[in-house]
């Protein structure tokens, strides 16, 4: 893997401004969540699809967000555990939840040494790995805490997606990226690292994953009442990608 930036222009830590940035981001991303279209009718679907059925098995959502993949997995009869770097992220995701579901502050890139081994049945990582720069150990924590036969899902931005987006002259290369956003209400710099497919896939691989499902995803119906130019847009070129991981037995 060749990390082309660390630090950036205002000699904040990446992960500083990515924290800043959904502190100021939660509270709209929580009250828009529920149907925002590439979410609800893009996301979600999808990444829920390869997830299949969770009743009774112990989840792990990693990077919760305000905690709607918890919402739905409590419902369905699973016990959830979620984190989220972000404290007002994971006060929404508690409050969204109630007692149910346990919540807590922590960062991605560090050990989850909270866990013991082989805790989980399955762990859902949505839309956040893109903000860490190096997956190895990450991927790593993540197959220890899994029972043998769990799935890890991970939803990401596609390769080719952010390639393009982002004019990269360096497909290779794992790169820092800066969006500005304006769908939560006020615009907000988002960092993040594209990176190619065989940076998506093989981290899985040499952490001990055997990849049984890659999806390019369609949209739903309901998205094209909300957002028909994206729903025509995305049927013909896709913006995120799934991708299982089982840990073999
Ligand atoms: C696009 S949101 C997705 C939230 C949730 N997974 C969902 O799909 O609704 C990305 C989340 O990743 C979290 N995040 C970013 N960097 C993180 C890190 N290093 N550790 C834990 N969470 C992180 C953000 O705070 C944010 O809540």
């Amino acid at each position: 893997m060749t990390v082309l930036w660390g630090r950036r222009a205002n000699n904040k830590p990446v992960k500083e401004k990515i924290l800043e940035a959904y502190e100021t981001l939660a509270e709209q991303y929580n009250a828009r969540i529920d149907h925002k279209p590439h979410n609800a009718y893009y996301d979600r679907p999808n990444t829920l699809n390869l997830i299949g059925d969770v009743k009774g098995e112990r989840i792990l959502d990693a990077a919760c967000g305000p905690g709607k993949y918890a919402e739905i997995f409590l419902e369905q009869g699973a016990y959830v555990t979620g984190f989220d770097l972000s404290p007002k992220m994971v006060a929404l995701a508690k409050a969204r939840n109630g007692a149910q579901g346990e919540f807590f502050e922590h960062d991605l890139s560090q050990p989850l040494a909270m866990f013991e081994d082989a805790q989980f049945n399955c762990i859902v990582c949505a839309l956040a790995l893109h903000y860490i720069e190096d997956w190895n150990p990450v991927l790593n924590e993540f197959n220890r805490v899994l029972k043998k036969g769990g799935r890890l899902v991970i939803s990401v931005e596609h390769p080719f997606f952010e390639y393009t987006y982002f004019k990269s002259k360096r497909y290779f290369d794992v790169e820092e990226v800066t969006a500005t956003w304006s769908g939560f209400g006020e615009r907000v710099k988002v960092h993040s690292f594209r990176r190619s497919l065989q940076e998506v896939i093989q981290p899985l691989v040499t952490n001990g994953f055997l990849v049984d499902a890659l999806v390019e995803p369609k949209p739903v119906a309901e998205f094209e009442k909300l957002d028909p130019k994206h729903f025509r847009e995305l049927n013909t070129f896709p913006t995120f990608m799934m991708v299982r991981g089982i840990k073999p037995n």
